[in-house]
């Protein structure tokens, strides 16, 4: 037995330089098939140090978000109340795919960078903005985001509900957002359909096919999945929906009905 062990690791041994040797010629060895993979979301070095780890570590919770969300789907699937309320009888491949693509698509051709140029960072409550025609992959990050966005350890404490609160209260949505705009992960799919959480449940309710790729809708859902099974398990945080109808009516603005303004002034029409 142990003569035959030994025999095994001598003759291993004296076959691995024969066997790795050729595989170690890198005269001509052929690339992995995922070369140049890109694995973490680029950071444009106009972001100093502390901005960058604040972006870093909001980036790390809007995966840590996603693949949350993406779980309680695969578990429960349309078992869900939660996911009922948002995506009603829709199939889950197209929220599991956007959830998937936020974790672990390509992230190559997307940028975040912090030296404002487009100078919209000095126009009044602008945490950051789409870059669109000027440079359609890339994101400006402004100032007032290092101290108004919240790490999602926060979440269900300070006030926030999912239906009374901002979903840009957190890094981890307010980056989902901003990724949903990057043609490389919303892919010009993943849109606005709805304009808040009344509009995002009321999306599910009829049974439209864009719930499962509306930009807010997967938001909510990803927070309230969050709130309910992680943060305060079996409770969650969804806050005060019965008295939301009268709050939502009264922060009218002049737009048309199919239309909103984003955080960040732009406007987006359905
Ligand atoms: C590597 O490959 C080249 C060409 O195939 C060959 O000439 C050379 O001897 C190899 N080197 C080793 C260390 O095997
Ligand atoms: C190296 O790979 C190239 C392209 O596949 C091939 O044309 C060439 O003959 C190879 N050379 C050797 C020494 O194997
Ligand atoms: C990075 O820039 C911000 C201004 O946006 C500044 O408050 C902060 O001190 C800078 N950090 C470092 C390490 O320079
Ligand atoms: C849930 O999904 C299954 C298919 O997976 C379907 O048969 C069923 O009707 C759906 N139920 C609801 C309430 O949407
Ligand atoms: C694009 O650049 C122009 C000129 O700098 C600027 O006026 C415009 O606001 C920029 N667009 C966006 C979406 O930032
Ligand atoms: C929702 O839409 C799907 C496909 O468009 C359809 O099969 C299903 O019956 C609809 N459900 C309800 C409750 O209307
Ligand atoms: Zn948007």
């Amino acid at each position: 037995m142990n003569t035959l062990l030994s025999l095994l690791l001598l003759s291993t041994a004296t076959a691995l330089p024969s066997l790795i040797l050729p595989r170690n010629n890198a005269t001509n060895t052929t690339l992995p098939w995922d070369a140049g993979a890109t694995t973490q979301y680029p950071i444009h070095d106009s972001c100093n140090a502390t901005q960058r780890r604040q972006i870093e570590t909001g980036l790390s919770e809007t995966i840590a978000l996603v693949d949350h969300a993406k779980a309680h789907i695969l578990r429960w699937g349309n078992e869900s109340s939660i996911y009922r309320k948002y995506f009603g009888d829709r199939p889950s491949f197209e929220a599991i795919g956007a959830y998937e693509l936020v974790s672990n698509g390509n992230k190559g051709n997307v940028l975040f960078r912090c030296d404002n140029p487009d100078g919209n960072c000095k126009l009044d409550g602008w945490a950051g903005h789409w870059r669109g025609t000027n440079a359609t992959d890339e994101t400006v990050i402004c100032d007032l985001s290092y101290t108004s966005r919240r790490s999602l350890t926060t979440m269900c404490a300070l006030g926030y509900t999912v239906s009374g609160s901002e979903t840009n209260t957190f890094w981890a949505s307010d980056l989902l957002h901003r990724l949903f705009h990057m043609p490389a992960i919303g892919q010009n799919w993943v849109e606005h359909f709805a304009d808040g959480y009344l509009e995002a449940v009321e999306l599910a309710a009829g049974n439209r096919s864009v719930s499962t790729r509306d930009s807010e809708a997967l938001q909510y859902f990803a927070l309230e999945a969050y709130a309910f099974d992680i943060a305060v398990p079996g409770v969650g945080c969804l806050g005060d929906v019965e008295g939301l109808g009268e709050e939502q009516e009264d922060d009218g603005d002049d737009l048309p009905d199919n239309c909103h303004t984003h955080e960040g002034g732009e406007i987006h029409c359905t």
